[in-house]
């Protein structure tokens, strides 16, 4: 069994995580005025914090520029205040959603069987989720990093992606918002044994499912990550932010 991928389009993801006020969205018309002049090779998404989704999904509403939700509850309806539901995401015009972010794992102990049901909502509300793995530092000084990840994936994904649209994110917590980023040679050995992580379980389309690396990409160094083997797109946070940042990395594909 080969594991070469047969590429689909990559996708750049902007994460802005708690950061935005609704002068933000102006960074957003500035991305969708760029690619209006010239369209981008990747895919290209924003999430931005949940107050600005529906307003984000209207400024770019009919342009190139598809938007999500950063996290949503496992559940589609009931008695969970401050949550909110993947039917909610896709009604604000949101088409994606992140799922597991290793600041959810973190901040709100979430669990990867958890994430395996927030992406299952994901996909029973027609969305598509992302995914989201990655190591500790002390993982990886461990020499664990590779299994550590690898579990996660096959925690983490529930069997409902299957012949679904959905996306993996390799994110090292030691590389997220530190400018420290992984080495290509990282990125290469941990974006392998999640490529055959997916094709072991699920066969072809396992093959072709986009794994995204995230953790300190800059328009400095997207180039060299974007073109490592098995990467298939970006999620990122910081560089995200400003319209002139996240274009350069959309342009690095
Ligand atoms: P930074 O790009 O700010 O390191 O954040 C990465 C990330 O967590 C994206 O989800």
């Amino acid at each position: 069994m080969t594991l070469s991928s047969t590429k689909p389009r990559p996708l750049i993801a902007g994460n802005w995580k708690m950061n935005g006020l609704a002068a933000a969205l102006d960074e957003a018309r500035a991305v969708v005025a760029d690619l209006e002049i010239q369209p981008a090779a990747a895919r290209v998404a924003i999430f931005p914090p949940a107050t600005l989704l529906s307003r984000l999904s209207e400024a770019v509403g009919g342009s190139a520029v598809l938007t999500g939700a950063q996290d949503c509850h496992g559940k589609p309806n009931g008695a969970h205040t401050g949550d909110i539901s993947a039917g909610m995401i896709a009604d604000a015009g949101g088409s994606l959603v992140i799922c597991g972010h290793s600041e959810r794992r973190t901040d709100h102990g979430e669990s990867s069987e958890q994430v395996a049901r927030k992406a299952e909502a994901a996909i029973a509300a027609g969305l598509e989720p992302i995914v989201c793995v990655g190591e500790t530092l002390e993982t990886r000084e461990a020499g664990d990093a590779v299994a550590f990840v690898v579990a996660q994936v096959r925690e983490s994904l529930p069997p409902s992606v299957a012949g679904k649209a959905f996306c993996v994110a390799y994110e090292p917590l030691w590389a997220i918002g530190t400018g420290r980023t992984a080495s290509v040679d990282n990125i290469i050995e941990m974006h392998a044994a999640i490529r055959a992580e997916l094709a072991a379980i699920f066969g072809e389309q396992g093959k072709a499912v986009p794994i995204l690396y995230g953790g300190s990409v800059k328009p400095e160094n997207a180039g060299e990550i974007l073109a490592a083997a098995e990467v298939g797109g970006a999620l990122v946070g910081g560089a995200s932010l400003k319209a002139v940042d996240f274009l350069a990395i959309i342009r690095a594909v």
